[in-house]
């Protein structure tokens, strides 16, 4: 184990736990969830209002940044968190996802993938061991390794190839990971919808020495009953000690899901795209600001939430501002949505370690059902 990195379980309740992450920058209370700073900003909100919204950590991603303003770059400028002004624990992803849905003309092959930029057509390569050399530069405190994670549905012979790709890609990955340079590094299962695929590739990288282990390749199209069953099969095969990290979920149904299923970590830019397209994530489910139905509601979103925003801004107001296509509609409903976010995983832990999860579960469903008139 790298020094400063440690995982604490400290409740469960069925198969979820609540615990820590120790890291030198902080402590990441688990279950947690990751808001998404992709290029070096969770869009449209301010580092120290991600902070005031109860975030521990957040993710950034290698493709955006070794694009644009490239790895070498920042860290002259002093790494990722002193450019950003976030001083707390960063996650960072290895780039092969955002390759595959981003970036035109790929080639794949055992070294990497040969890609061009979707700025500006320039040519770039990565691989697991410069994917990893990127983090490195950035500073980011955990780690992904390189991996390919391909679209459901696809076949099993597809499933099966990139699996095994991401297991060869998964050793490269953890023995360039510099732990003088970064505190953590995760494995990623991948494998499709295919349940022996799914148990072999958690077996294989549960015995690489990963300090925690990311489930990919899922909220890739296949329907929720498919994600669950996926989980389900592999958490058994993962270690009990470390870390699991669902990359890319979710909805808030999707979260609390997979938190009784016993994952520790999410990230998602649900909140924060929503945010910015007039959507709200509340505690009485989803709504949309841009509905004419608000045009002169004078209630807020929420009078007891935690979110300044969420509870002193009227509904009137808010779909005034997306009508007129108002910055500050964006910023407000951003905070809000990281906020519910936020708030969620609390009473998620909360409940854990209360021992009282299933009614959690279904007091939040009834709530989200129920919706606010
Ligand atoms: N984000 C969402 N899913 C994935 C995945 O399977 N791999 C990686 N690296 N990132 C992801």
């Amino acid at each position: 184990m790298t020094q400063g990195f440690s995982f604490e379980v400290q409740a469960t309740d069925g198969a979820a736990r609540k615990g820590e992450i120790t890291t030198p920058r902080g402590v990441i209370r688990t279950p947690a969830f990751m808001p998404v700073g992709t290029a070096a900003t969770v869009k449209a909100m301010f580092v120290e209002d991600v902070r005031a919204a109860g975030a521990d950590i957040l993710l950034g991603n290698v493709y955006h940044l070794m694009l644009r303003p490239g790895a070498e770059r920042i860290a002259r400028l002093g790494g990722l968190h002193h450019f950003m002004r976030w001083p707390y624990p960063i996650l960072t992803d290895s780039g092969g996802f955002q390759v595959m849905s981003l970036a035109k003309l790929r080639k794949l092959n055992e070294d990497g993938v040969t890609f061009q930029s979707h700025i500006d057509g320039s040519k770039h390569v990565l691989t697991p061991e410069r994917s990893m050399e990127i983090q490195a530069l950035l500073g980011s405190d955990i780690q992904m390794q390189f991996d390919e994670c391909v679209r459901l549905p696809c076949s099993d012979a597809e499933a099966e190839r990139a699996m095994r790709l991401s297991l060869r890609w998964a050793e490269r990955s953890r023995k360039a990971f510099d732990s003088a340079r970064g505190q953590a590094v995760f494995g990623i299962v991948q494998g499709g919808a295919v349940k022996s695929l799914r148990i072999e590739s958690a077996r294989a990288l549960s015995e690489m020495d990963f300090h925690g282990l990311a489930i990919g390749g899922l909220a890739v199209g296949e329907p929720q009953e498919v994600m669950l069953e996926m989980l389900e099969t592999v958490m058994p095969y993962l270690p009990a000690n470390k870390p699991h990290y669902l990359m890319g979920v979710g909805t808030p149904d999707d979260i609390v899901k997979a938190v009784a299923r016993g994952v520790d970590m999410f990230d998602c830019v649900m909140p924060t795209r929503a945010g910015r397209h007039g959507l709200a994530y509340t505690r009485f489910g989803k709504i949309n600001l841009m509905n004419a139905r608000h045009a002169e509601d004078s209630s807020p979103l929420d009078p007891e939430s935690s979110c300044p925003a969420a509870r002193n801004y009227s509904r009137a107001y808010l779909h005034h501002l997306f009508k007129a296509g108002e910055i500050l509609g964006m910023m407000l409903l951003t905070q809000i949505n990281v906020a519910y976010y936020q708030e969620l995983m609390a009473g998620l832990r909360a409940a854990i370690e209360a021992k009282r999860l299933a009614d959690f579960i279904i007091q939040t469903s009834e709530a989200w059902a129920r919706g606010s008139q």
